[in-house]
């Protein structure tokens, strides 16, 4: 029997328990295409230059707290407003904001689900930062470029294809960066990698992969207990798994598709064209929660829902007839994998361990080593002497610690310059999740994937500038 809502709250008796789990939402509204035409090309523009970089935080959770920490050690960024609904989240931020980074006089805005309204309406505030639950994304990046301030996302930008098409539509019409943080070849082997495609060192790119692997089933408990004392703040946030619920498809894409499009130049030089997609069974999250709704009632809702498949495969093909392979696993027990592979007509990279050949044979470890010394680009020296000077520093989680997209960010607003990843790469590699739950419903059916760019990325000067021709002059503190 299809699980709709009303024979749901039957068949789990959730009336009497008095709780509500949102079952499904439509695998994606689709316009595939639409007719937007270019409004202003987002792509190459720098919006004028920011001497502090005032942001205003909206939802203070995991990642939002580790944010608020490694943008504090950036040299020119204020923190003027922290927001999230539950607000010992804001209290525990300030306090550590007080002991570490005492200049930071942040406003808190807590107890109804729509203060960040107000932080978005504030006069004094440059850009907005988002790490709340996905369904949010879109409409607070939307509200908060309308009322002129620059975004920096946290992944997805949207969940449909509606709203990546708004989030375009809305940069270009404000002309306010939307900035989705993920994984990118910016940061550490990645750009060495993107580095050594743009010298040439693997010829013509042919192939990539990037996924995200990620158990959080088998580890341990702490994923899955209740922390009742916090605010019912779980390892495993009600909300994500509520997503995993009744949507079957790639559902976290950015951290894998990023630095394989930097390094096949997609939205300046390529496109992607379409996908197919197709999802394994589930095998692990529905006898989970037999096995928690045993020790604590808060699952028993979830007992005989439909979970999405463990593992899902996607492939794209681009425009230049390039392929990209992403995997998409968080519920079965294996290491974690992002960005993994790229190769062309000359050679091949591989990600754990970092291999590198140009035949059947990989190179010794010796040879690794010098060509990684060899191409580490200007931008990850730069960084990584900046980070040297201030010290370690700051925070103790990985969240906490800058890496050199944060650093880049806010050099790039602070000198005026074109965002290395714009709000086209935003909408593209979150448009793939839609796209890809509609590919898994229709049993692997290619889908067209579109494009953001209208047309543009015929003509857009690349992006990532890795070599930092310009700016580079922000600090850490
Ligand atoms: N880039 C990365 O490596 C990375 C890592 C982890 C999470 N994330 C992303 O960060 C986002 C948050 O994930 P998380 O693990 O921190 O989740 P979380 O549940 O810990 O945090 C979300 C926070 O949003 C708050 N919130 C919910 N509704 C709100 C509202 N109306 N107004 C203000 N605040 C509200 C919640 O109270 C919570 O504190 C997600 O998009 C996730 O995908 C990114």
């Amino acid at each position: 029997m299809k699980i709709n809502r009303k024979n749901f709250l039957k068949l789990a008796g959730l009336a009497a328990v008095g709780m509500v789990i949102k079952t499904g939402r439509a695998a994606s509204n689709l316009p595939f295409s639409k007719s937007h035409v270019q409004k202003f090309n987002m792509h190459g523009y720098g919006a004028p230059k920011l001497d502090k970089v005032r942001i205003g935080f909206i939802g203070i959770g995991s990642r939002g707290s580790g944010t608020v920490v490694r943008l504090s050690s950036i040299e020119g960024v204020e923190v003027k407003a922290l927001c999230d609904i539950v607000s010992e989240r804001i209290d525990s931020t300030i306090k550590y904001l007080k002991r570490e980074f005492p200049s930071q006089n942040p406003t808190s805005y807590s107890g109804d689900k729509d203060d960040w309204k107000e932080v978005c309406n504030r006069e004094d505030i440059d850009l907005i930062y988002i790490a709340t639950p996905w369904e949010l994304h879109a409409p607070i990046a939307v509200y908060a470029m309308e009322h002129g301030k620059h975004v920096y996302t946290e992944p997805p930008v949207g969940i449909t294809l509606e709203e990546c098409w708004q989030v375009v539509e809305t940069s270009e019409r404000t002309r306010k960066h939307c900035f989705m943080g993920c994984s990118s070849a910016q940061d550490g082997m990645a750009s060495v990698v993107l580095n050594m495609v743009r010298q040439g060192f693997f010829g013509e790119i042919i192939h990539g992969e990037g996924h995200y692997i990620h158990d959080r089933v088998s580890d341990n408990k702490v994923r899955w207990e209740r922390d009742k004392k916090n605010n019912n703040w779980f390892g495993y946030r009600p909300w994500r798994l509520q997503e995993n619920v009744n949507r079957n498809g790639n559902l976290y894409t950015t951290h894998g598709i990023a630095p394989v499009a930097q390094m096949m130049d997609v939205n300046y030089g390529d496109k992607m064209d379409y996908m197919v997609s197709i999802s394994s069974n589930d095998f692990t999250m529905s006898n989970k929660m037999k096995e928690m709704a045993e020790i604590d009632n808060y699952y028993k809702p979830y007992v005989g829902l439909n979970f999405r498949g463990n593992m899902n495969t996607t492939i794209i093909r681009t425009h230049k007839g390039r392929t990209i392979m992403m995997q998409h696993d968080i519920s079965s027990p294996r290491p974690g994998h992002r960005f993994d592979l790229i190769s062309g007509n000359k050679g091949i990279y591989r990600a754990r361990p970092d291999r590198i050949s140009t035949s059947e044979e990989w190179l010794g470890q010796e040879e690794f080593n010098s060509l990684k010394e060899q191409y580490t680009p200007e931008i990850t020296k730069k960084f990584d002497k900046i980070r040297k000077k201030a010290g370690e520093g700051h925070g103790n989680r990985s969240y906490e610690r800058v890496t050199a997209s944060d650093w880049r960010l806010i050099d790039c607003l602070r000198n005026g310059l074109p965002l290395e990843m714009d709000v086209y790469d935003a909408a593209l590699y979150s448009a793939i999740t839609p796209l890809s739950e509609s590919s898994v419903a229709r049993q692997g059916e290619s889908v067209k994937i579109p494009d953001f760019t209208c047309g543009a990325w015929k003509t857009n000067e690349r992006g990532m500038d890795i070599s930092l021709k310009q700016g580079g002059t922000t600090n850490l503190l």
